[in-house]
């Protein structure tokens, strides 16, 4: 039979750099531009074809998230579940917390401060199995999962935040394995800043010569310092990439909106 694609957005984490806004709600629920940041995220998902989506939200701000999104993709064939991380364990616990729902299929994850240009729509329709990263050349290569290729552009080595120089090309926050993950991520080890790392599932798919690493052609935003944060939304605002969204995201927050102005008009009367 064959495999589907399930997707997860890792929307937890504590958002310390973006204090004191993250004092009072999550970091993928403020603004970018005219959007809560999940919404870019999710559309890379959606876009792709994928119909079901984890969201592992943090414990504190399960009641927003579900305000926003619990009522307004069931009638749009998107079906989101969400699961509570209580402490942020790191990238790779993703794959712990979603066993049940990845079950056999494939996973496409991706962070929830993550905003992408590009499409992957292609990709993530015609992976079959292994695991497929992707990478962008950085100028601060000490802060991220970096890739190191050999001459004939094979990728030989992946190190989290390398502190001598191995290569300029992060791996940006979006991963697409089989269901293998679980179990790699179920054993994974915490390592010194007590985080389970999401390089050491890349690196059995590597070992193996089973990972493929593609390169994000366009603009890749981490929105979770204030400085990119503003530029997050300065970007989408000038590349449009506001107005590039999947139909059935579009038709889904329109349906809020309208029933919030009807909401709001009630409240009034
Ligand atoms: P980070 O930006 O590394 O962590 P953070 O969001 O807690 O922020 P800060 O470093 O400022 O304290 O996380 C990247 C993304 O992954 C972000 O969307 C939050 C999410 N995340 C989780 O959901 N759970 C986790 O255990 C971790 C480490 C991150």
């Amino acid at each position: 039979m064959k495999k589907q694609m399930k997707g997860i957005i890792l929307a937890g984490g504590t958002a310390t750099r973006l204090f004191p806004l993250t004092h009072t709600t999550s970091k993928q629920l403020l603004p970018v531009y005219d959007k809560q940041m999940i919404f870019y995220p999710l559309n890379t998902l959606v876009k792709a074809g994928i119909k079901d989506v984890l969201i592992i939200i943090a414990p504190r701000d399960a009641g927003q998230f579900l305000n926003l999104l619990g009522p307004i993709f069931d009638r749009h064939e998107v079906r989101l579940e969400f699961k509570v991380q209580s402490a942020p364990r790191g990238l790779a616990e993703a794959f712990v917390l979603g066993e049940n729902f990845i079950d056999n299929d494939n996973v496409t994850m991706i962070l929830g401060d993550n905003i992408f240009e590009d499409d992957f729509s292609e990709i993530i329709k015609n992976f079959q199995s292994g695991g497929h990263v992707f990478a962008k050349k950085v100028p601060d290569p000490e802060r991220y999962g970096i890739v190191e290729f050999d001459k004939s552009g094979k990728a030989v080595r992946i190190v989290e935040k390398p502190k001598k120089w191995i290569s300029d090309y992060a791996i940006p926050g979006l991963y697409i394995f089989d269901h293998r993950v679980c179990e790699v991520a179920k054993k994974s080890k915490p390592s010194d800043r007590g985080e389970i790392e999401i390089t050491d599932l890349m690196n059995f798919y590597l070992k193996k010569s089973e990972l493929q690493v593609s390169q994000v052609e366009g603009e890749w935003l981490d929105a979770g310092t204030f400085d990119t944060l503003l530029e997050a939304s300065r970007i989408v605002k000038e590349k449009n990439l506001y107005e590039n969204f999947d139909p059935k995201i579009e038709a889904a927050i329109a349906e809020f909106n309208e029933e919030q102005k009807v909401l709001a008009k009630k409240q009034l009367q």
